[in-house]
């Protein structure tokens, strides 16, 4: 299958660790023009190094904080003016720390909301400008999270956050299609690094156990499914494919889970 990516300009944030690094080395593959936003520079540099060595037309790390507006435009604005424009924005930064709602204090509700949720708005609403503005059929992926379609013990602002970018998609797509911009979100259940240096300090697997521990990972594949955890790259072919519009250009509007099987929407 062709997904014609190659020099496409793509937006990948949080590209530095686990889901976003796998879906930056795919794209790589697909000889696509990358633009990583990290927090994480020296992260984001590591794997800018493997993308070039697995055919990228080209990269560029732009430290950007997604909360922030004004390194949002700066950095959407790098990407246009070293790619000629963004065909592809993937929404990829999020957080979490498991915590039942009870043990929650307004503090973690303001840096949940501003990671997963105006982090993917500042995003979102930047790409959307400058493709109304330079006429690009644009395609948006949203990293959502299958806690936003089940309901979540211990994730209940996040799952509330992912439900709203699953919301906020769809919206979009919907004003927008007419533009030619299409949006879709992909909700990844558990899934876990390949390797611990598949992740930076800022990665919320930075300390793996610190999730989740062997026996609950073990407990939690025999309880799907397909049996078993995700891995990143599952996540980074789903992406890929709605991000493609040679092979997912009628294709608007929808929320796909990636979780062996966890959820299950008809
Ligand atoms: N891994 C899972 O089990 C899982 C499950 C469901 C959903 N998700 C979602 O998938 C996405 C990726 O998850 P992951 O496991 O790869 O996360 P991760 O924590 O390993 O990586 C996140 C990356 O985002 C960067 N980042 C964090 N805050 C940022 C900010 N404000 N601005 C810019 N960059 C920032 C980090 O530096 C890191 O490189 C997230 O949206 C997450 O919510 C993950």
């Amino acid at each position: 299958m062709d997904l014609q990516l190659k020099e496409k300009s793509v937006i990948v944030t949080g590209g530095g660790s686990n889901i976003g690094r796998a879906i930056v080395l795919e794209l790589a593959r697909e000889s696509a023009n990358i633009t990583l936003a990290d927090l994480d520079e020296g992260q984001a540099g590591k794997v800018a190094e493997e993308a070039l060595k697995l055919g990228a037309s080209d990269i560029q790390v732009i430290k950007t904080d997604v909360t922030d507006l004004a390194n949002v435009q700066t950095m959407v604005q790098a990407a246009r003016q070293k790619f000629g424009g963004v065909d592809v924005l993937i929404n990829n930064v999020g957080w979490d720390d498991l915590m039942f709602f009870s043990q929650t204090t307004p503090e973690f509700w303001d840096k949940i909301i501003r990671i997963n949720f105006l982090g993917a708005l500042n995003c979102t609403k930047t790409v959307l400008d400058a493709a109304l503005e330079d006429k690009t059929p644009t395609s948006i992926v949203s990293v959502s999270s299958d806690a936003s379609r089940q309901g979540e013990a211990r994730e209940a602002v996040y799952g509330a956050m992912k439900a709203g970018i699953n919301s906020l998609m769809k919206s979009i797509a919907k004003e927008n299609g007419r533009f030619g911009v299409r949006c879709n979100v992909v909700c990844p259940g558990v899934t876990i690094p390949g390797d611990d240096d598949d992740v930076g300090e800022t990665s919320m697997w930075a300390k793996k156990d610190g999730m989740f521990t062997e026996e609950q990972f073990a407990k939690i594949a025999a309880a799907l499914p397909l049996k078993k955890v995700g891995r990143p790259r599952d996540i980074a072919n789903a992406v890929l494919f709605l991000s493609s519009n040679a092979v997912a250009g009628h294709v608007t509007g929808q929320v796909l889970s990636v979780s062996g099987g966890y959820s299950m929407i008809g």
